[in-house]
């Protein structure tokens, strides 16, 4: 049987499962129940689902949670999280549960501006290409207008448009460097929408447009947020040494960047978890983030912390280019539900929520590796799965939780006591 398909797309859902159950998975049919045991009861939800992307077959669950207690520039959050790693929601939990008693976060958004470019190549003389564009420059906005008019409505549009000369780093290399407000959308759509006809409009014979297209780089879309204590209410005890050992933690990620990318990737945890919630594009964020991570030509912490006059500081500066209306924030039930919980925020407000929520992954793991390491919290939280893999019963579950209460963790010593537990009924 062929393993390769025409016309795929245009079949339906279950002559889809039907042929990958056939070609690819032997035919098993327990394996079709998988896919179809995802299928929501109500139709219209799985139509809507369905359409989210081509060749859909089932749905794929991820853990949608909250984490309370959240204090943001004195406003009380409630902080949804989409994520499978179990010890993420716990940790955002801890986190704001403590600093909820220190003051809460602070954030601010320093800027909003976001970039597309298009690109082009031109061989001739470089001021006839200047010259053409000051000519150019006032219909480059105009023909934008019909797109535009919305959003400028909303306080948005299409801030400078500049030419760069970029053949230093390519030959013959120039581009239209544009730069956007969105207000409170994300704004790809309305980015490459502008630029494409931008292009177009600035195309001619010795202009070779290559491409035009927004940049997730958006360094200019900047969010702030931060905690502060008197170093005392850091820790019960020893709260000077280990303040200290938790602003070296930070120095260390600065000067070695396989610390780093492990250090924000933590950050990230939190950061994806409400980027997913709220139906963001985590890639676009992810990409971004790392390449401002990278800023310097070194990769670094995206966090700093600071002890100045007895007082500890710890901050996280990250680009978030984010939207609230728009996309699938107001397409799927749960995202909208999750801008509801958040008190349907603008754009503005959701990038200070989600530098919080990085921020606290960070704290929580900052605090645990620089004291009793991670993985005692972390096993705690992943012995219901390892449980759950060995197919125990509830009963023996609950038994395997209370033995492992003052026991250290592992998997192997989870086996053993589940097949003790067995052998022994
Ligand atoms: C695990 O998902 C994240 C951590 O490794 C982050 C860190 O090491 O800072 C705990």
């Amino acid at each position: 049987m062929s393993k390769s398909v025409n016309g795929f797309s245009k079949l339906n859902k279950l002559e889809k499962i039907d042929w990958l159950v056939s070609r690819f998975l032997n035919n098993d049919q327990k394996l079709k129940q998988v896919l179809l045991q995802y299928w929501n009861s109500n139709e219209i939800l799985q139509n809507l689902h369905d359409d989210f992307i081509e060749n859909t077959l089932t749905n794929f669950y991820l853990p949608f949670g909250v984490a309370p207690n959240f204090v943001i520039n004195e406003k009380k959050y409630t902080i949804p999280m989409v994520i499978e790693e179990s010890s993420v929601v716990a940790a955002a939990s801890l986190v704001s549960k403590f600093w909820s008693t220190r003051g809460g976060f602070k954030a601010n958004v320093i800027s909003t501006v976001k970039i597309g470019q298009v690109h082009f190549m031109y061989e001739g003389d470089k001021t006839e290409l200047e010259n053409y564009f000051n000519s150019k420059k006032e219909n480059l906005y105009k023909v934008t207008e019909a797109i535009t008019k919305n959003m400028r409505k909303r306080g948005g549009g299409i801030l400078t448009i500049k030419l760069r000369d970029k053949t230093a780093e390519l030959e013959n290399y120039y581009q239209l460097h544009v730069t956007f407000e969105t207000a409170d959308s994300m704004g790809a759509n309305f980015i490459n929408s502008c630029l494409e006809v931008i292009a177009k409009e600035f195309q001619k014979e010795d202009i070779q447009i290559v491409m035009s297209i927004l940049s997730n780089y958006v360094p200019e879309c900047l969010v702030h947020a931060e905690v502060s204590c008197i170093v005392e209410d850091l820790y019960a005890e020893n709260s000077i040494e280990l303040a200290q050992k938790f602003v070296q933690a930070i120095q260390i990620a600065n000067a070695e960047p396989h610390r780093a990318v492990t250090h924000n990737k933590g950050i990230m945890n939190g950061v994806d978890a409400v980027v997913i919630a709220t139906g963001n594009d985590f890639r676009a964020i992810e990409a971004g983030v790392h390449a401002f991570a990278a800023r310097s030509g070194k990769y670094k912490s995206l966090t700093n912390a600071s002890i100045e006059n007895g007082i500890f500081k710890f901050w996280i500066d990250i680009p978030l280019a984010v939207g609230t209306v728009g996309g699938l924030t107001s397409l799927h039930p749960l995202s909208k539900l999750s801008l509801q919980l958040l008190g349907n925020p603008s754009a503005i407000e959701l990038m200070e929520i989600i530098a919080v929520a990085g921020l606290a992954q960070n704290f929580a793991a900052l605090r645990a590796l620089t004291t009793a390491g991670i993985q005692k919290g972390h096993m705690k939280m992943h012995l219901t799965n390892i449980i759950k893999q060995l197919g125990a019963s509830e009963k023996e579950k609950k038994f395997l939780i209370d033995y492992f209460e003052h026991k250290t963790i592992t998997h192997n010593a989870v086996v053993e006591a589940y097949n003790k537990l067995v052998q022994e009924k």
